[in-house]
């Protein structure tokens, strides 16, 4: 598979207050790489905090990493101009408040047309309504007038009006009722027949077993493991991998054993392994070290491996 999107040794330190005076780094995430292939949908799953939307900030150029790279069709991001956004667009959680609740839209999804003067606009405004299975008639009404899951099909049209390479949603779903989320899911699964491909930010691993091709699972600023989701979900390595997937409901439940986990860190140590206050399995040496192995094509970041 041609790799359109890569993401080198990121990491992101941030400047917290501690006191009046004093600021302490923090970092939100340390030595990420990942790839995400033509067509492919790459699952990165993680809890609240684990700097799932620092990464798709870091990707889209909203935020700079402190170090690494983001590399597109094998190019560094930051070398691109203006037409990075033509190729490389987010869809966020809430389009309550990602769509500007004053524009109609078709104003909405043409804006990125205007911005990078795409000819015949309303012809694409039309195509793009019916990509996201959305009425002709819906394009004169404003965000309020819409529910929920259609108010997001509006943000991922918007987000596909340059027919860009990559779309990284961060929890497109989260704000969703149940009922409507396996239609928005189906969306990005139907961008794969374009050849689009999506970094699909989520806590749920329910999404990642409905449309992911590969998983990445992410704690505590580092990738612990990332491989072929059926792999990952059928054999998790990790012990955090484990944990998440004990609390998911499944077909067959017998095959997955739970892993006894204490009470979630109040903070996450700097050195070493973040996983470390609630492993089981933790070692002296996961205070002051994380290895990272290749095993399988999967990759583990775990000293038990
Ligand atoms: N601008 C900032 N300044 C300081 N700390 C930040 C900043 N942005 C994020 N963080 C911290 O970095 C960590 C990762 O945040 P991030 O938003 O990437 O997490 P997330 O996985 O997206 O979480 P959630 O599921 O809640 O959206 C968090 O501890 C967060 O508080
Ligand atoms: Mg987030």
């Amino acid at each position: 598979m041609r790799e359109v999107l890569k993401v080198e040794s990121l990491s992101k330190v941030f400047f917290r207050k501690k006191g009046i005076f004093r600021k302490e780094p923090f970092y939100a995430l340390r030595d990420v790489s990942f790839s995400l292939g033509e067509g492919e949908i790459l699952g990165l799953v993680g809890e609240s905090g684990s700097g799932k939307s620092t990464i798709a900030k870091i990707i889209v150029r909203l935020e700079k990493p402190t170090e690494g790279s983001v590399y597109l069709m094998g190019k560094e991001a930051r070398s691109f101009g203006k037409e990075y956004t033509k190729y490389v667009s987010i869809v966020f959680q809430d389009p309550r408040t990602s769509l500007n609740p004053r524009m109609k839209v078709k104003d909405i999804i043409s804006e990125p047309l205007e911005v990078h003067r795409v000819p015949n606009k309303e012809e694409r405004v039309r195509d793009l309504l019916k990509k996201v299975h959305l009425s002709e008639e819906l394009a004169q009404r404003k965000p309020e007038d819409l529910s929920g899951g259609q108010r997001q099909r509006v943000a991922i049209a918007r987000a596909l009006a340059l027919n860009p390479k990559v779309v990284v949603a961060d929890e497109p779903t989260a704000s969703l009722d149940a009922s409507v989320r396996v239609g928005i899911l189906e969306l990005f699964l139907n961008l794969k027949e374009d050849g689009i491909s999506t970094l699909l930010i989520t806590h749920d691993m329910r999404v990642i077993e409905r449309v992911a091709d590969r998983v990445g699972v992410l704690y505590g600023g580092r990738l612990f493991e990332l491989g072929n989701k059926e792999e990952v979900l059928n054999s998790p390595m990790h012990p955090y991998t484990k944990f998440l997937l004990s609390s998911v409901p499944v077909k067959h439940p017998k095959d997955r054993k739970p892993v006894d986990l204490e009470e979630a860190p109040q903070s996450i140590p700097q050195k070493g392994c973040p996983f470390v206050p609630r492993c089981s399995e933790a070692k002296s040496e996961c205070e002051y070290t994380l290895r990272r192995v290749r095993i399988d094509g999967r990759i583990v970041q775990c000293n038990l491996y």
